[in-house]
Parts: structure tokens; C-alpha cells; sequence
């Protein structure tokens, strides 16, 4: 059987580990043998024994681990040393960031081995299973959250208590890409205000879903790029937005920063003044360390203390540094990256190059460097839908007016047809029949109007409070059950059933309604 096997990383600090014992039983399933290097779990926290006990086999050295597995999966991009044991056919999964690694496509393609990168996994909804960027960016955004809350010597929450009323924190956070909206949820979560900043308009919706405030910028440029990614600003748009922070820094306790376009630089957008203006013990989390730094005094992981009181963290393993988890969750994307290079379950890897995932993710194949991958047929998850030209006032009133006078002449013929319709039954049937039918009729017409003009996004609650008007029925219908006809006996009864069926199911919307807003 094909062999798959994890080494034990080398990179110093890193904790993180590419196969978990779970992931090793799923990818037993695929038709694979699992090898993992002996202690490669320790740091996050999963032993040989937990290995072997999923039915994984440990072997002693890296060297052995390399020399037997077909398919190597790893975190971190392999070093000089790993990348000279790469052999002709064996397949290796990791981080490679291709850009930087040039000389490793370069002997991958010379051994003829094929590299498979996680981090060019494109986005697309297809392929979030497989986004490994995406599920350390969603760790990193949390943990930047706890790294922040550790060094900020207050509460996040405002309280009010007999020592005295304590205000709640606020926190900004700069670019609310997936690590972004991540730190959004946590700090929110632990009860500090939070404003969020990005240059893509089309993130703002999500941040006030979040409950945290979208600060907007009164400019006529929209940051968005290609393959959900921001577009690089103009300079009068970055003097915009640096006069916008500037006028936050005073007053925020917070910053978490995560502004970066894929392959540059990261911008500077809290620069030294802004740091200076911050009152002591505030906190900044620089999470775009690893390319420069968004802040100008981030210093690349460490945790500094400016001499006005203000701590910066520029630490770029904070996926790391929740090892457990994020060895998890990495592994879960390796494993379905696995699931889709095997697809008929039997340990047969199918490198399909027609396929847009495994296509972007392959950057060397069949001794040939296939990095950069052409763009995904398929539209980014985060791109904006194109956006029809908005009418202007003049069209929207003339709209609103022929829409009326339509509705107008609808309302008038059915009115009218009604009314003939009434007359014609009046002349025929008795009295009192007319009455109950012209009853029966209004109601249906103000139930009608009453319903049909309720959002969609209402038709959920409404549902519950229908509740109400079934009990109505249910009064009447019993109060006709004892009739002395049989058929009003039978619809009376229809009815009670009916009516019950919805209070039932009206108590049971509810009630998962309201378990939405329940934590576990
Ligand atoms: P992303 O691409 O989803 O988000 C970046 C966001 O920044 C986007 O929404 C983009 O529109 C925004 N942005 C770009 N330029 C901007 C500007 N000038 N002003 C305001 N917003 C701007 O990226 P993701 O996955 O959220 O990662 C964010 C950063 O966090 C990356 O640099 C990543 O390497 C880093 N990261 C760091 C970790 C650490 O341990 N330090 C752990 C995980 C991620």
C-alpha cells in the first residue's frame, strides 16, 4: 500500500505537526499506510502511543521516514537538507510559499518529485476544506485576541462594580480578511467595543454581522482585487486612511493589525506618531510581522514596550503557539486534499492538472515547475458581484410611479370582478350565506395584505406568532363541534387538527429559534 508519513519539524518553535492521529485514521480510509517520525506529535501534544493506537507506524529518524513514504505531508517548507532526500515520484504536501522557495522548485523538478503547496490552495468555496491559510489565519486572528488580552492590563468587558465602574476596551482591527473577522469575533465575544477598517467595501456587511463597527472612509475607490485579495491603494486613498487611524489612536486601547495583498509587502499603516498618540498600556498586535510589519516599530517576533507604555507584538507563530488545535485543523485540510488527489479511495494519488484546486496547489509535477498556476476558472468566494449602475433619483421616482399605477389598475379590476362575482352569487344563494361568504372574503384579503407584505427575513417569527391566530380557529371550530350536522361536525374537527399541527410546529420554530441565540 501507498505509504504517507509526517517527519518531526525542524524549523525552531514550531510546534505544529501535519498528521494527527484522527487524520491518520481518515486517511487509513483513503487506502494509505500512515508513518509518522517518533516525538513529530509531542509539542501539540499527541504521542507515539496515540499514533499507534490510531494504527500509525512509528519510525525512529527523519532520514527513515523519508526514504519510506511516498507522500510526505509537513508544515513548514522543507529546508535545504530536507529537500535534498526529495526522490524521483514521492509527492510532498506542505506550506512552500513557491515565491520565496525558488530553489526548491528547482530540485524538486530536477528529482522529478511533485510539491503540492497549502498555501496556494486558491480561494474558492469548493476548496475551503482545503484552505490551510485560511484555518491558521482564523487561529492566529484568536490567539492575537489572548496575546493582546495577556498584555493589556484591564478588563475587555465594561463592568460595573462596588470598586468602581470599569470601561470596556476598544479594539481596532485593520483589515478583516479571515484573521481579521477572527480577532472581530473573539473580542467581541469577550465583550470589548470593536471597530474594524478594510479596503474592500464588500467586507463591511460581515463586520457589522459581527457587531463590531465598520469604520468607512468617504473616498471613491474600492480596494478589491483579484481572488477575494485587496488591490493596492492609491496614495491619496492611504492619506485618507492614515488620517482616519490617526484620529483612532488617541482613543483606542487595541490594535490589531492584518492588512496584506498576497506576495508584497506589508503596508505601513500605523506608523510611529500614531504608536506615540496611543495611551500607555495599550496593545498592538502586528499579525503581518512575517512581511515587515504593518506598525512602523513592530519588531519581528518579539514582544517590545515602546518608552510611552505601548506593547508590540510582532509574533508570526501564533498558530503555533495553539498547537493542538492547529495541527487539527491543518490536518483535516491535508487529509481532504488527500481525499480529492484519491478518488477512488484505493491509495492510487490521480494528479488531475484539469482540476483548478489541485492544479493551483501543484507547483512542481513531472519535472516541470507548474508555479504560478493559471487563475481558477472559478470566481473567488469573497469577490463582489458585479454591480448593475445605480439609477438615478429621476428613474427611481418614475419606477416607483409606473409600479403603482400598475398595482393601481390590478387592484380596480379585481375589485371590480369581486364585486360581479358577488353580485352574481347574492341573487342566487340565502342571506345568511352572503354574510358568512363576504366575512370569509375579507378575511382572506386582510390575512392576504397583513402576510404578503412581512420580509422574508421575518417569515421565520411570524410563523411563531401565527400561533395566536390558530388558537382563534381552534375556539371557533370547538364551538361548532357540537353541531348537529354531521359535515360541520367533521370540518370543525379538520380544522382543531389543522390549527394544532401549526401551534405545534409554531412552538418548535421557536424554540430553535431561540436555541440559535443559546451558547452551548
Ligand atoms: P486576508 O488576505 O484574508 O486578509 C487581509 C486583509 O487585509 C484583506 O481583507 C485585505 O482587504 C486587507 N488589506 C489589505 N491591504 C489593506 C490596507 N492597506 N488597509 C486595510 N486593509 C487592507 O489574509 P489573512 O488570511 O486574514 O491573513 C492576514 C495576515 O495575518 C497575513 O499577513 C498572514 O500572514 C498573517 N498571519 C499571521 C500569523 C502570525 O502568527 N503572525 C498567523 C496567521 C496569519
Amino acid at each position: 500500500m501507498p505509504k504517507i508519513g509526517t517527519p518531526k519539524e525542524t524549523a525552531s518553535g514550531e510546534n505544529r505537526v501535519a498528521m494527527t492521529p484522527q487524520s491518520a485514521r481518515e486517511l487509513q480510509e483513503l487506502g494509505f499506510d500512515c508513518l509518522v517520525q517518533s516525538g513529530a506529535g509531542k509539542a501539540a501534544r499527541f504521542s507515539d502511543k496515540n499514533y499507534r493506537d490510531a494504527g500509525v507506524t512509528v519510525v525512529k529518524s527523519a532520514a527513515e521516514l523519508w526514504k519510506q513514504a511516498d507522500i510526505v505531508a509537513k508544515v513548514r517548507p522543507p529546508t535545504a537538507a530536507e529537500s535534498k532526500k526529495l526522490r524521483a515520484g514521492q509527492t510532498l504536501i506542505s506550506f512552500i510559499y513557491p515565491n520565496e522557495n525558488k530553489k526548491l522548485l528547482e530540485s524538486a523538478k530536477t528529482a522529478n518529485s511533485t510539491i503540492v503547496a497549502m498555501d496556494m490552495v486558491p480561494r474558492i468555496s469548493r476548496a475551503q476544506k482545503m484552505d490551510a491559510l485560511s484555518s491558521m489565519a482564523n487561529i492566529g486572528g484568536y490567539r492575537a485576541v489572548i496575546e493582546a488580552g495577556n498584555a493589556f492590563g484591564r478588563f475587555f468587558t465594561g463592568q460595573i462594580t462596588a470598586a468602581g465602574k470599569v470601561p470596556p476596551a476598544k479594539v481596532l482591527v485593520i483589515g478583516a480578511g479571515v484573521a481579521g473577522l477572527a480577532a472581530i469575533g473573539a473580542a467581541q465575544s469577550m465583550g470589548a467595543i470593536v471597530r474594524a477598517f478594510d479596503v474592500r467595501p464588500e467586507v463591511a456587511e460581515q463586520i457589522e454581522s459581527m457587531g463590531a463597527e465598520f469604520l468607512f472612509l468617504d473616498f471613491e475607490e474600492s480596494g478589491s482585487g483579484d481572488g477575494g485579495y485587496a488591490a493596492p491603494s492609491s496614495p491619496e486613498f492611504r492619506e485618507k486612511q492614515l488620517e482616519l487611524f490617526r484620529q483612532q489612536a488617541p482613543d483606542v486601547d487595541i490594535v490589531i493589525t492584518t492588512a496584506l495583498i498576497p506576495g508584497r509587502d506589508a503596508p505601513k499603516l500605523w506608523l510611529e506618531d500614531m504608536v506615540k498618540a496611543m495611551k500607555p498600556g495599550s496593545v498592538i498586535v502586528d499579525l503581518a510581522a512575517e512581511r515587515g510589519g504593518n506598525c512602523d516599530l513592530t519588531v519581528k517576533d518579539e514582544k517590545i514596550e515602546t518608552p510611552n507604555g505601548v506593547t508590540i507584538i510582532g509574533y508570526t507563530d501564533l498558530a503555533s503557539r495553539m498547537a493542538a488545535q492547529s495541527s487539527t485543523l491543518y490536518a483535516t485540510n491535508i487529509r481532504h486534499m488527500m481525499t480529492d488527489l484519491t478518488p477512488e479511495k484505493d491509495g492510487k494519488v490521480v494528479h488531475d492538472m484539469d482540476d483548478d484546486v489541485i492544479r493551483g496547489a501543484t507547483v512542481t509535477h513531472k519535472k516541470k515547475i507548474t508555479f504560478p498556476p493559471p487563475p481558477p476558472k472559478i470566481q473567488a468566494i469573497a469577490a463582489p458581484p458585479p454591480k448593475a449602475p445605480e439609477p438615478t433619483p429621476q428613474e427611481l421616482a418614475a419606477k416607483e410611479a409606473e409600479t403603482m399605477r400598475k398595482a393601481g389598475i390590478r387592484e380596480i379590476g379585481l375589485l371590480a370582478a369581486g364585486g360581479l362575482l358577488m353580485m352574481f352569487i347574492g341573487s342566487y344563494a340565502p342571506a345568511s350565506f352572503m354574510q358568512h361568504m363576504i366575512v370569509f372574503a375579507l378575511s382572506c384579503f386582510v390575512g392576504f395584505q397583513v402576510i404578503w407584505n412581512v420580509s422574508h427575513a421575518l417569515h421565520t417569527p411570524l410563523m411563531a406568532v401565527t400561533n395566536a391566530i390558530s388558537g382563534i380557529i381552534i375556539v371557533g371550530a370547538l364551538l361548532q363541534v357540537g353541531s348537529s350536522s354531521g359535515i360541520v361536525v367533521v370540518l370543525a374537527a379538520i380544522s382543531v387538527l389543522i390549527a394544532t399541527i401549526n401551534i405545534v410546529g409554531g412552538f418548535m420554530v421557536t424554540r430553535r429559534m431561540l436555541a440559535m441565540f443559546q451558547k452551548s
